[in-house]
């Protein structure tokens, strides 16, 4: 039977640390189902759309990754896709409160799928797509943090 998980995220956009917790994930899970969130309620910078391909143009040559996008409740994304689990990256401590919230709430709704954490690599430690878009925002190179592709597209999107 294919061990399938879900890789729930924002995505906004797709980081090298989220790549590397995807590659990962795949030395557990025989496919890894990359779903972005359509959360009408946050102010994006890029759209689903534009967030879905540059996962693919990250991570198309990858066997055993798919893409998805949802909205409504993760646990029901899981169980549509047959996922038994949820795979999430753990940075610092300042990741765990929520992650552990999230967790709970998802293992409530739905007993069958379990969460699995993967502690980000110690080189993506202090990677994240917020701190990376207000960084590009004001200038700074966050080149060897993302994607050539994304690196090209924040820069469009600021005009640097
Ligand atoms: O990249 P992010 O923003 O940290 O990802 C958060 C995400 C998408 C995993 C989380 O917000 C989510 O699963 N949202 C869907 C709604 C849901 O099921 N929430 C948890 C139970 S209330």
């Amino acid at each position: 039977m294919q061990r399938t998980a879900i890789y729930p995220g924002s995505f906004d956009p797709v980081t090298n640390g989220h790549i590397d917790i995807a590659k990962r994930g795949l030395k557990l899970f025989d496919r890894i189902i990359i779903a972005i969130l359509n959360n009408p309620g946050k102010q994006p910078l890029f759209t689903v759309q534009e967030r879905l391909e540059m996962l693919e143009e990250s991570m198309s040559g990858i066997d055993g990754i798919a893409f998805d996008t949802f909205d409504g409740l993760l646990v029901d994304c899981a169980q549509k896709s047959n996922a038994i689990a949820v795979l999430r990256g753990m940075r610092a401590v300042s990741d765990f409160e929520y992650e552990f919230q999230l967790a709970l709430m998802n293992r409530k709704l739905n007993r069958e799928i379990e969460t699995v954490f993967l502690m980000t690599g110690l080189r993506w430690i202090f990677t994240s797509s917020s701190i990376i878009k207000e960084a590009a925002r004001f200038g700074g190179d966050v080149s060897d943090m993302v994607p050539p592709e994304v690196n090209r597209r924040i820069k469009a999107k600021f005009g640097s």
